[in-house]
């Protein structure tokens, strides 16, 4: 019972994390705050960087993607990185959002970011969070929002009027999508999200807004060993990876928690995994601490990643949508995932190291791979590669509903993800493929 019970905090403080997080720009403004709590020191890409030994430091780009980084206080073996994502599938208001209908609605015009189960988002209320911007003498600045209060709502089509909704349905986002936000005339939304960002609506001279869903996350089921939530696709990893971070020592490698933006699209931004965001991040370390060229490649070579996306568990509804013998499934450890085509970068050394990791911090492991004749997702770790190419594995935690405006995970995993993390970064455990 006491062993649940510890489960069950971690769950509580993950929720706790994604309802302060409606988004990227939230989720690294909350990062960036207990980073500061624990002593971590903000660096900018703009200004110089001042790095010693034994320092503990974080950097922002776009205000969406953040690495946080602690320098051993002894000669740099390497770097041990932990990579998750920040970004979930969500609707992104456009410009000139409000639309009237026959002088008797006003909805949202919004497009997809990313590729949600568009049906998961009907008939829930729904807010506005994200960022907008003003000018502050010769610069732009950017300034959080959240309305955080039930604003807007997607209401389905009623049965009567689609007799064949529960037979297969083709949703469109320009017609089936449309937030209803109020009645009468337009003009309000501004206003709305002016006064949630402390600003007055004339300052505000552009915005990144989106959607999140408004419902509380929870612990549910028999025993309690479920849990839902907006978000856990990412958010879940980048808490254990934050969490591992915070609670470990490693004097001889440096241990480097990253969380980009834009995976859900891609990746390919200025902040996200395929940009120079993280190679640039390493490489202004080793510059700070005077590394010559030759040592610099030396510590690059001595250094490993995790990355860290959530993983498909067996369905219980679907159970034939799964391979026929890798079948993870809730409550039964961390996920290592596998791909011939790469779109893992597990190979079998990594996945060796993953294991042995797992064996020494007393955690089990699960191992995925598609159903052959299934293309599955992709994630961070190959796109990394591609900047910072080090010896990498991908791992997750086991969900259910992935990409769903409300996606469920095992209470018991967390606390294992957390657990690797710290190992991980911790333990001096190389590969020498
Ligand atoms: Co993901």
């Amino acid at each position: 019972m006491r062993e649940q019970e510890t489960h069950s905090r971690y769950v509580r403080e993950l929720l706790d994390f994604i309802e302060k997080s409606p988004g990227c720009f939230h989720l690294t403004a909350n990062m960036a705050w207990a980073l500061t709590q624990a002593g971590y020191v903000r660096l900018y890409e703009r200004k110089p960087w001042e790095v010693r030994p034994g320092g503990k430091y974080f950097v922002i780009r776009n205000g969406s993607s953040l690495a946080a980084f602690a320098v051993p206080k002894k000669e740099m073996a390497g770097f041990r990185i932990m990579a998750s994502h920040g970004d979930s599938p969500t609707f992104r208001l456009k410009e000139n959002p409000e639309l009237e209908l026959e002088e008797k609605y006003v909805r949202l015009n919004v497009e997809k970011y990313g590729g949600m189960l568009m049906s998961t988002w009907l008939d829930r209320p729904l807010s506005v969070a994200g960022r907008v911007m003003i000018r502050e003498g010769e610069t732009i600045v950017s300034r959080l929002v959240d309305v955080k209060r039930d604003l807007v709502l997607i209401p389905s089509l009623a049965i009567h009027m689609n007799r064949k909704a529960n037979e297969g349905y083709a949703f469109n986002a320009r017609t089936d999508m449309m937030p209803l936000f109020g009645c009468g005339e337009k003009g309000k939304l501004m206003e709305i999200v002016a006064e949630s960002a402390g600003v007055a609506a004339e300052q505000i001279l552009g915005s990144d807004l989106f959607l999140y869903n408004r419902e509380k996350g929870s612990i549910w089921g028999a025993k309690g060993e479920f849990y839902s939530s907006g978000r856990l696709d990412d958010q879940a990893c980048a808490f254990a990876s934050l969490k591992g971070l915070l609670s470990s020592e490693n004097d001889r490698f440096a241990m480097v928690h990253c969380v980009f933006d834009n995976e859900e699209v891609g990746s390919q931004t200025r902040q996200g995994a395929a940009s120079t965001f993280l190679k640039d991040t390493l490489e202004r370390i080793m510059m700070a601490l005077s590394l010559t060229r030759e040592k610099r490649f030396r510590t690059l070579a001595s250094s490993c990643l995790i990355s860290a996306d959530n993983a498909h568990s067996v369905h219980p509804n679907h159970p034939d949508k799964s391979d026929a013998s890798n079948r993870p499934c809730l409550n039964k450890g961390i996920v290592l995932k596998y791909s011939a085509n790469q779109k893992y970068c597990t190979d079998g050394v990594s996945g060796a190291f993953l294991k042995e990791l797992c064996r020494q911090a007393g955690i089990s492991c699960q191992t995925f791979f598609n159903r052959s004749d299934m293309a599955g997702g992709s994630t961070l770790g190959n796109i990394l590669s591609g900047q910072v190419s080090v010896p990498s594995v991908d791992i997750g935690l086991a969900q259910l509903a992935m990409h769903s405006a409300y996606e469920t995970a095992g209470v018991f995993d967390l606390k294992d993800m957390i657990r690797l993390a710290q190992e991980f970064y911790s333990s001096d455990l190389m590969m020498e493929p």
